[in-house]
């Protein structure tokens, strides 16, 4: 197929991952332990913008947009913007990650506006240790607001870092939880990033451990299509949820990427942990959607095979928040 996305190792990317904003009102230990700190008006895409970015990304094939943040839902204009995105010829997916703190006040109106996909961080099921990693308050509204998801029909899976001191209590109660909750539970390997050494240090685990336990719980693996992400996913009879593992740390974990991501400046990162975003405002800003797909293409020849992070390699990204995980 001519005019699409596919790099020089044969991987075909049918999914941006877009950032609308860097900025959070969480305090998560692993990503803002002192809360977002911003010294200027940051100019992010406008909803124009984004039109423009999004119709020359579906033209090249891409048919599920991811909005991200920071938080997404702090933009006021973040229901525009999913509707132009889901409006957008060849867009099929509409997924947004987010924290949940306005989920139960908004998720009706972002399904409306033709969100299909959530995804949902909820480190823990403590309500104590909730307020302890993510620094607020607000865990029984974000599960209220989980419950009105579900109801609407939106598909949601649920985030949650694995983090040392927490996990063993954690996987209790996430497992019993799981009997009868419909969502896909994903445990994510903590992600060394510049901001968060000393802290990875102390925190990081492996989901390699748990994969085996599961595995010896009768949970099974299930098979992945070749466009599904790097997660691997597991089902369970017994269990109305199923459980996913992130693990950027095994060996071949890049070889499935199937995403790009466009910062909230936009800037195209051609990895989580690249060294730096490519910048394609002048052209969004022309709103030349021919010749932004001709950047696209020629700045993708740039994607490496992987980011190594197996390897002890740390990139250049400070913590997630700044490209939306
Ligand atoms: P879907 O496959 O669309 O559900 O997305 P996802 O699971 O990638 O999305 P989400 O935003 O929920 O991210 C979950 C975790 O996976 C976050 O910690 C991301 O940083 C991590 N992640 C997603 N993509 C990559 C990647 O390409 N590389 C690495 N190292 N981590 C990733
Ligand atoms: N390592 C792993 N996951 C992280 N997230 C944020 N920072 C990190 C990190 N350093 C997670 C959030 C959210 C998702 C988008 O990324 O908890 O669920
Ligand atoms: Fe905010 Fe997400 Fe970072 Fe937590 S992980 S501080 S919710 S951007």
């Amino acid at each position: 197929e001519n005019n699409a996305l596919i790099d020089r190792y044969g991987r075909r990317f049918r999914y941006l991952r877009l950032s609308i904003t860097d900025v959070c009102n969480f305090k998560c230990s692993y990503c803002l332990p002192d809360g977002y700190q911003c010294d200027s008006e940051r100019d992010f895409l406008r909803p124009t913008d984004i039109a423009t970015l999004v119709s020359a990304f579906a033209g090249l094939g891409t048919r599920k947009v991811r909005i991200t943040g920071g938080e997404p839902s702090l933009r006021k204009d973040l229901p525009e913007i999913i509707e132009l995105c889901a409006q957008t010829p060849g867009i099929e997916q509409v997924a947004m990650t987010t924290n949940g703190f306005k989920l139960k006040q908004q998720v009706a109106r972002w399904q409306q506006a033709g969100l299909t996909k959530l995804n949902l961080s909820i480190d823990s099921l403590d309500p104590r240790q909730f307020n302890a990693i993510t620094g607020h308050n607000s865990l029984q509204d974000i599960l209220a607001g989980l419950e009105d998801a579900l109801a609407l029909g939106l598909e949601v899976k649920v985030n949650a870092v694995l983090l040392k001191p927490y996990s063993e209590g954690q996987m209790h109660s996430f497992m019993a939880w799981l009997k009868s909750m419909p969502v896909t539970l994903r445990f994510i390997e903590l992600m060394q990033t510049g901001d968060n050494q000393l802290y990875f240090k102390h925190n990081h685990l492996s989901g390699q451990p748990i994969k085996q336990q599961l595995l010896e719980q009768g949970w099974v693996q299930l098979l992945r299509d070749n466009t599904a992400g790097p997660a691997q996913e597991f089902s369970h009879p017994d269990y109305a949820g199923r459980i996913g593992l992130i693990m950027p740390y095994s060996k071949d974990f890049c070889s499935s990427c199937n995403r790009l991501r466009v910062s909230a400046l936009g800037k195209l990162h051609l990895c989580l942990f690249a060294e730096q975003g490519l910048d394609l405002r002048a052209l969004i800003q022309q709103g030349d959607v021919a010749a932004l797909q001709q950047q696209l293409m020629d700045l993708l020849g740039h994607k490496e095979a992987s980011h190594w992070l197996d390897q002890g390699y740390t990139g250049a990204t400070r913590h997630l928040a700044m490209l939306g995980g």
